[in-house]
């Protein structure tokens, strides 16, 4: 019989919502001067997420893991078929189809990383900015895919699958659940986030006086107050 079950772990969830806000705010600092420090800031925790959540996909629970929603060519058509004929398969994690826009919002957000470090250390010219813009751009369209295959696919099944991202828990027997939400993996996760900021405050303080900070990059003091626009 169908209940409503533990689904998704709790560091899964923070990882989630922690990515979605890092990445909402990092793309609105990015073209100001003035809020440079915060989109730096930003784009390492989302880089730093990434790198949580790959560990995760092996080491964590059921339906976090990689090897439970990573499918081939054949699952994903025959979803997509599914869909089409009006009777949806239903998928107690990821289905087949949105798992396609996990993978890609993991990698263009490795990819955005990557080359925004690289433009902050100044290892290209113009054209690494143009390539580290192409990549948020990219990341920004796929996350409106993503949005809207949620809100239709919330439609489908008849189940808000926003709010199972926050509470874990969705429809499914009682055999399909996870055993426990892992909360001491949630609050290591969340005590890494906050040890970081705080961390990172901490040094642009100490290097306030100085044009170098070791987090921020070549940013002077001086360059701190401009705004580009
Ligand atoms: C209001 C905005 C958003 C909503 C309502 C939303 C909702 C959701 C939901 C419901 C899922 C689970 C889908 C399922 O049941 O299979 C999910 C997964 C996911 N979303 Fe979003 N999302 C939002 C924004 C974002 C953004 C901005 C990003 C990336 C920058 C993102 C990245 C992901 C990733 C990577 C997963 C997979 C989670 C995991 O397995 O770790 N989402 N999202």
């Amino acid at each position: 019989m169908k209940q409503r079950i533990l689904v998704w772990d709790l560091p899964t969830r923070i990882f989630h919502w922690t990515l979605a806000l890092s990445f909402a705010g990092a793309y609105l600092t990015a073209e100001s001067e003035r809020w440079r420090d915060i989109h730096v800031l930003l784009g390492y925790t989302l880089a730093g997420l990434i790198a949580f959540r790959l560990i995760w996909g092996f080491t964590g629970t059921r339906y976090a893991r990689f090897a439970e929603f990573v499918r081939g060519p054949s699952a994903i058509t025959r979803y997509l078929k599914s869909l089409a004929d009006g009777r949806p398969e239903h998928h107690v994690g990821h289905n087949p189809a949105g798992a396609v826009f996990v993978v890609l919002l993991l990698l263009l957000g490795i990819a955005s990383g990557v080359s925004g470090w690289m433009v902050l250390e100044d290892s290209g010219g113009e054209w690494l900015e143009e390539v580290h813009e192409f990549f948020s751009n990219a990341m920004l369209a796929v996350v409106a895919v993503h949005i809207l295959g949620v809100i239709v696919s919330s439609r489908l099944h008849g189940e808000n699958l926003t709010l199972a991202m926050l509470t874990g828990r969705k429809q499914g027997e009682a055999g399909q659940a996870i055993p426990s939400p892992r909360p001491l993996a949630g609050l290591f996760l969340l005590a890494g986030l906050l040890g970081f900021w705080g961390w990172s405050v901490y040094d642009a303080g100490t290097h306030a006086e100085t044009a170098r900070s070791s987090l921020f990059g070549s940013a002077g003091p001086q360059e701190k107050d401009e705004d580009d626009d």
